[in-house]
């Protein structure tokens, strides 16, 4: 027997000509990309670009005005989005909201009773969310109240309880945000960490230097159209994309 030809990774995630209307603005224009199993696309953009409106998309709180979002070979526009989680997207909030009244464990937890691998039990979904508050250095504070939480805790918080959710896909939101330069390089090492798990990684982030040392790809978005998209180093010295950050400022 010969081995079998090794094969691509798979996609896991695909737009194709997503297009957002609110009214007369439209937010995201056209936008087709795939990311594939174990890959991780940075996303960039000045705001209002349509990253959000993006990432809203597919995780299936805003229904395009015109495309497709395809999850693992099926289109879901039509999904709703608490069953995109089961199926395995998951995502943080660019603002941060844990459930209200809740420890740090329970908000874990409740990730790990609706994600793909949806515990049966509370018991059994406490045990899986205590092992990813280990994995993103929140141990030590599993029975705090979550909304005692700091910043950088907070989105710790938000790893452990998109990570408990076993996605295939995981959106991030401006997670680095409001940290400074010490606690972007932990995030940094955490979601280099969560790479090397296997998902596919959507990564919006205004930190460049966090966009270059983690992506394998950099899609640009501009008026909520792609303009860049492809290895980090070139895109990032593309005079197109410079020009879209520095607008008329340019010198
Ligand atoms: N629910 C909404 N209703 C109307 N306009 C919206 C809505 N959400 C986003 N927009 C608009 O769409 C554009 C893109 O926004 P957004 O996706 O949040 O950009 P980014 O995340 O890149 O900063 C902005 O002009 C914003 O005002
Ligand atoms: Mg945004």
């Amino acid at each position: 027997m010969t081995a079998a030809p090794q094969s691509a990774p798979r996609t896991v995630i695909e737009t194709r000509g997503l297009t957002k209307r609110f009214q007369g603005l439209v937010s995201v224009n056209n936008v087709t990309f795939q990311i594939a199993e174990g890959e991780t696309l940075g996303v960039i953009g000045p705001n209002g670009a349509g990253k959000t409106t993006l990432v809203n998309m597919i995780s299936g709180t805003l229904t395009p005005s015109e495309g497709q979002v395809v999850f693992e070979g099926q289109v879901i526009n039509d999904v709703p989005a608490f069953r995109r989680a089961h199926l395995g997207i998951a995502r943080t909030f660019q603002v941060m909201k844990p459930f209200h009244g809740m420890t740090v464990l329970e908000n874990v937890a409740v990730g790990a009773l609706f994600g793909r691998g949806a515990e049966r039990s509370m018991a059994a979904a406490k045990e899986k969310a205590r092992e990813w508050l280990e994995f993103t250095g929140l141990g030590r504070r599993i029975d705090a109240n979550a909304e005692a939480l700091g910043g950088p805790d907070r989105k710790r918080l938000e790893f452990a309880k998109a990570l408990s959710m076993q996605p295939r896909l995981l959106l991030l939101d401006e997670v680095m945000a409001g940290l400074n330069p010490v606690e972007v390089d932990e995030v940094v090492d955490l979601i280099k960490k969560i790479r090397g798990q296997g998902m596919a990684l959507l990564v919006i982030e205004h930190v460049v230097k966090a966009i270059r040392s983690l992506s394998d790809r950099v899609m640009v978005l501009h008026h909520g159209e792609k303009i860049a998209d492809g290895d980090p180093t070139r895109v990032l010295e593309d005079p197109r994309v410079i020009e879209a950050y520095l607008g008329k400022r340019r010198t």
